[in-house]
């Protein structure tokens, strides 16, 4: 098997006494979108500087293409772009001129690097105006590119979405998809939104008080999805139970009963009920919606 792009193992970081990461381990391989979802609080940030070598871990070690961000870390960190809270930028310098900058400072970094980058994160048109004139999105943009610049394998966003209005949102993931497929690229974004990762990731791993709680991919989820349950409310349970009972498992429950379908088969036994007589006044899906479920694996919204 290929080495993953990134390995954490047991990364915890401890100060005055709390601990805010607890023994994080998870490995993202090479082409993947790897989603960090957990609400305000949870320590993804907090994970994302350690990663980075913006931090110290108290225990446990990342290994970026195998190589350790504590005793090798300019060799791991160059595989690595990362935006980390805000980006800086020199406001009255154009987006270009912040890129030429930038790459004075990364070796290897043409001309056409450079343009390349712009055209990826789709702000050719906006390149040559000053950073203060750019909308947040626009500098969300200038971040990407500027993490692009030296080609690393690994790229690294703390809440990329914060601030982009939906279509910007789903360029960005157009692009990231992109990246992680042609570049074969490895990508972590963190979010503290399911329905943003749901859309870009192919895995997502749920952390919640510094704790890894969930690590699964998106088919999963969807898979899980699928079947749900329905309740149907109707003057008599009984009976409606019969007339299902040779098709599928139907539970009386106080509202009515309960069945386990697929969302096309609601329509058909729907039917079935109206033909042998019993009265349908209502039909619900009980099934929790994927958001219900990371609530309530990631608690109310209480801050710990
Ligand atoms: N330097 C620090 N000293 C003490 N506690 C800290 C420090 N940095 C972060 N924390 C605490 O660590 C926890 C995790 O914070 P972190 O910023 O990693 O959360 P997050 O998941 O990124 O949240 P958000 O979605 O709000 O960005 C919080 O309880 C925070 O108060
Ligand atoms: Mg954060």
């Amino acid at each position: 098997m290929k080495t993953p792009t990134v390995q954490l193992l047991g990364v915890t970081k401890r100060i005055g006494g709390k601990t805010l990461i607890d023994k994080l381990s998870f490995e993202v391989p090479k082409g993947e979108i790897f989603g960090f979802l957990g609400p305000n609080g949870a320590g993804k940030t907090t994970t994302i500087r350690m990663m980075v070598g913006l931090m110290s871990m108290t225990e446990g070690d990342v290994l970026i293409e195998g190589k350790s961000i504590k005793r090798e870390y300019e060799q791991a960190i160059r595989h690595v772009g990362a935006i980390v809270e805000n980006p800086e930028f020199y406001k009255y310098l154009s987006g270009y001129r912040n890129l030429v900058h930038y790459a004075r400072m990364v070796p290897g970094v043409t001309r056409k690097r450079i343009l390349e980058v712009v055209r990826l994160v789709g702000l050719e048109n906006r390149i040559h105006d000053k950073v203060k004139r750019y909308s947040l999105g626009m500098r969300q943009r200038l971040g990407v590119a500027q993490a692009l610049l030296h080609k690393p394998s690994l790229l690294i966003l703390d809440e990329p979405t914060n601030g982009l209005d939906p279509a910007g949102i789903r360029e960005l993931r157009d692009y990231l998809r992109r990246l992680a497929q042609e570049g074969n690229i490895s990508i972590i974004v963190s979010s503290h939104l399911l329905a943003e990762m749901e859309l870009m990731c192919d895995r997502i791993g749920i952390i919640q008080n510094g704790k890894l709680v969930d690590v699964r991919s998106i088919q999963d989820f969807v898979r899980e999805g699928e079947a749900s349950r329905y309740i149907f409310e109707v003057d008599d349970s009984a009976k409606a139970k019969e007339a299902l009972a040779c098709a599928r498992e139907a539970e009386i429950t106080s509202e009515g009963i309960e069945v386990s379908a697929e969302r096309e088969e609601v329509a058909e036994i729907a039917a079935a009920l109206v033909r042998v007589g019993v009265r349908l006044y209502g039909i619900r899906r009980v099934t929790k919606s994927l958001e219900d479920k990371f609530l309530e694996m990631t608690g109310s919204d209480q801050i710990a």
